[in-house]
């Protein structure tokens, strides 16, 4: 069913977007990768603001810069300022590296050459996807989404990538399937985990779920980039899930399969604290977690202090509830 949206309050004004960059199909997300690596003099996609200097530690973890990838005027700034990279890219949750927000330099142990993605169950055209494959199907393009995490911590950043449901017309659904499966990379062998995490007997993989329409929603995205560059591991490389209405654990990361199911699939925090992290887990403001209240939240690097107070008011579904309101009527 098509989607029809008007624009979101938050979204800038059109004479103020920057004006586009050519389109870029997927047989020049690997031409852009090598002009870039040539060190040519190619517009950034992400130029909304000059690339961001970082600390020369962090800069060895980021992704290859891309180049020529249009940015979708439907979402330019949520309303917020974007967060700087230097916050966003060291401040993470990836639970298979570790249980702090610092896990960025051993993240970097996650092998993500060569990649593969299932894509099974009940669909017609069932597809195993190398990366090739995907980033030259599926048109990229950059879209500026909040984020919020259910720690109440909150961003806003630049992904590359593409929507959700480009894959589901590929694939071809039946009638039968109502949920998705989505499974993260697992290996204990560079996966440590949490210290903590002996005592919970964790249920790796990572797993998340949505249900076929929440798929098929227009926001629903698949990264394989963030600020102008490929995704770097910290943040899920080479591909992860943005579902910027729901709170960020939803957002499973380092994708290798993707399955089409009848019932709705077991995940990984709610099987772990069913009570804490529901299945649905839209941000919703007026819905406590059971430890802490969701009505405020903190933006990365708001003030000098990345563990400051909440101070922002949260806003029902993230603030894009034009978009997904009716899905939950
Ligand atoms: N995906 C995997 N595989 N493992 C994780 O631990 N953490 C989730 C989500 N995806 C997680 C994951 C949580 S709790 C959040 S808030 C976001 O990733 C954080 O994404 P970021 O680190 O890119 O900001």
């Amino acid at each position: 069913m098509p989607f029809i949206h008007t624009p979101p309050s938050w979204q800038l004004p059109e004479k103020l977007i920057t004006p586009e960059l050519a389109f870029m199909n997927r047989r020049r997300f690997m031409k852009a990768l090598i002009g870039a690596g040539a060190g040519a003099a190619t517009v950034g996609l992400t130029a909304c603001q000059p690339p961001e200097a970082v600390d020369p530690e962090l800069e060895k973890t980021l992704g290859q810069p891309l180049s020529g990838i249009e940015r979708n005027p439907n979402f330019l700034n949520a309303g917020r300022d974007l967060t700087k990279q230097t916050y966003a890219s060291r401040y993470n949750n990836f639970y298979e590296y570790g249980g702090t927000k610092t896990i960025w330099p051993i993240a970097q142990n996650l092998p993500t050459d060569p990649w593969t993605v299932e894509v099974s169950g009940l669909v017609k055209n069932p597809q195993t996807y190398d990366l090739d494959d995907l980033t030259q199907r599926f048109p990229l393009e950059e879209r500026i989404y909040r984020f919020r995490c259910v720690e109440a911590w909150a961003m806003v950043v630049p992904w590359i990538g593409f929507p959700m449901k480009r894959l589901m017309e590929a694939v071809e659904p039946t009638s039968q399937a109502k949920f998705v499966r989505f499974t993260s990379f697992y290996d204990a062998e560079v996966c440590p985990g949490p210290a903590w995490g002996f005592a919970l007997n964790l249920p790796w993989p990572y797993v998340e779920g949505l249900t076929v329409e929440e798929m098929a929603n227009d926001l629903a995205f698949f990264a394989v980039g963030i600020y102008g560059r490929t995704l770097p591991k910290q943040h899920g490389a080479p591909i992860r899930m943005v579902v910027p209405w729901k709170y960020g654990f939803k957002g499973a990361k380092s994708i290798v399969k993707i399955e089409f199911v009848a019932e709705q699939p077991a995940t990984y925090w709610n099987t772990i604290s069913p009570n804490e992290y529901a299945f649905e887990a839209n941000v919703e403001p007026e819905v406590p977690h059971p430890r802490w209240s969701q009505s405020k939240e903190r933006l990365l690097g708001e003030g000098t202090n990345p563990y400051a107070w909440e101070t922002q008011p949260t806003v029902i579904y993230n603030g894009y509830g034009e978009y997904v309101a009716s899905l939950y009527t």
